[in-house]
């Protein structure tokens, strides 16, 4: 691989800015300086040191998302704002897409890899990984809402959900709700069946990682080492 292609891809610099860096000797390869980055490194076998770091080239990427409303959960559409347009360019170009689905007016936490077979994995039934979300409704719930979470709301079209957790604030209009599987709007629908509507939705975690509160919507960052773990592990299998 390019080294000028390594470096912006590990995402440490634009291949401009380790143009201008190699210049004045900030790139080593193997502890040498190189100036001409279009040259070839074997990326597995030899060390490349940026500004006095060195670096580590990993197939894959892992991305904590505060997702704004707004964004679709796509890496293309062809009328709206996607989601993979608020990583940065470097980041772009390792071609991440959204773990599942949030609808354009929920936000929150939004994982995003180039890891098509975990991703495929975290996302099938068999998994039940655990997403939990806070809502607010624009009614109470009914006293034994939480029973019948856990027993399996039924949606107007006849689906049975599986168990869900609700926990309710005492106003009974908000609160955590935990699910292990993701139908096609399935809080709002599990909440119209009892009469009433969600007006505000996010998403608060992801397989037993939490938003970073210090996040805001429409920022990114790297997962740590510790919650790349967590993702790969698929989260917590006893739920709720
Ligand atoms: N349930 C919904 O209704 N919408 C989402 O975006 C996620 C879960």
């Amino acid at each position: 691989m390019r080294i000028d292609k390594f470096i912006s891809e590990v995402g440490v610099a634009s291949r401009k800015e380790a143009a201008k860096a190699a210049k004045r000797g900030g790139v080593l390869v193997d502890g040498i300086a190189v100036r001409d980055l279009s040259a070839h490194i074997d990326e597995n076998r030899q060390t490349v040191t940026y500004l006095g770091r060195e670096l580590t080239y990993n197939k894959y990427v892992y991305v904590m998302l505060n997702k704004p409303a707004g964004y679709v959960s796509a890496t293309e559409d062809s009328r709206l704002p996607v989601v993979t347009e608020l990583l940065s360019d470097e980041l772009r170009k390792r071609e991440l897409f959204p773990v599942g689905r949030l609808d354009r007016d929920t936000v929150g936490m939004m994982i995003l890899t180039n890891n098509g077979p975990l991703a495929h994995d975290l996302l099938s039934p068999k998994h039940h990984v655990e997403k939990k979300y806070f809502f607010r409704a624009s009614e109470p719930l009914p006293i034994g809402a939480e029973e019948l979470f856990k027993s399996g709301v039924t949606l107007a079209d006849g689906y049975e959900c599986k168990e869900a957790g609700l926990s309710l604030d005492p106003d009974r209009k908000s609160g955590i709700i935990t699910l292990t599987e993701g139908k096609y709007h399935q809080i709002k629908r599990m909440i119209a069946s009892f009469d009433n509507a969600v007006i505000y939705l996010k998403r608060i975690s992801f397989a037993d990682i939490p938003l970073d509160a210090d996040l805001a919507e429409g920022e990114w960052r790297y997962l740590s080492p510790e919650e790349e773990k967590l993702l790969l592990g698929g989260g917590k299998k006893n739920i709720l």
